[in-house]
């Protein structure tokens, strides 16, 4: 069956729950997407539906500072659905829902394998943050507002609560 990305919808929200669970060695990033649409901060939340079940989702809220700007995490794919791209897919329709939506960018705190989606660590470089070093990157969505490249890189106050 094929592979369909939208946005969720109130009723996945317990599969949502479930699944984060499921994925991470605690409830902790579970309960992070509860906090974070209860605080307002949840601005793209799109479900992976592979046949017929939620096989993953993945989560884009504003950053405090800089403005303009989101954050991606937390991103997770069932255990029997990985390695077939749907990561890939939420991520990539997330960017371009971000990028229609005007977001100046995208930072994210990962590995190498964001970067071919064009997370840059040396466009991160000149924000202050606690996570500053390699893993640190931003997306530029909207390169010729992407003015700000210095100052406080705050994610929004339930991840940084983290
Ligand atoms: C990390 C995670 C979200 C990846 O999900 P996924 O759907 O397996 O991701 P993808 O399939 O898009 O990509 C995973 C790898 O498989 C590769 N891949 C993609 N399609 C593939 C295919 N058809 N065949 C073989 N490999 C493939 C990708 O190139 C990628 O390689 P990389 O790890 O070297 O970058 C998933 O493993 C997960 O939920 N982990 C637990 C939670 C977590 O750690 N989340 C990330 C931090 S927030």
């Amino acid at each position: 069956m094929k592979l369909h990305v939208r946005p969720e919808r109130a009723a996945d929200r317990d599969s949502i729950w479930k699944l984060h669970a499921e994925a991470f060695p605690t409830c902790a990033e579970a309960d992070l997407i509860d906090r974070l649409r209860h605080d307002g901060d949840a601005v793209i939340s799109l479900v992976a539906i592979f046949d017929g079940n939620i096989a993953g989702h993945v989560l884009f809220s504003k950053m405090r500072s800089p403005g303009g700007f989101l954050g991606l995490a937390p991103v997770a794919v069932r255990a029997a659905y990985r390695r077939q791209g749907i990561a890939d897919a939420l991520i990539r329709e997330g960017l371009a829902r971000a990028k229609a939506q005007d977001w100046v960018g995208v930072f994210v705190l990962g590995g190498d394998s964001y970067k071919r989606f064009g997370f840059d660590p040396a466009l991160a470089a000149g924000f202050r943050s606690p996570y500053s070093g390699p893993h640190l990157m931003v997306l530029p969505l909207r390169r010729e507002r992407m003015n700000t490249r210095s100052g406080p890189a705050e994610y929004a106050r339930a991840l940084a609560d983290l």
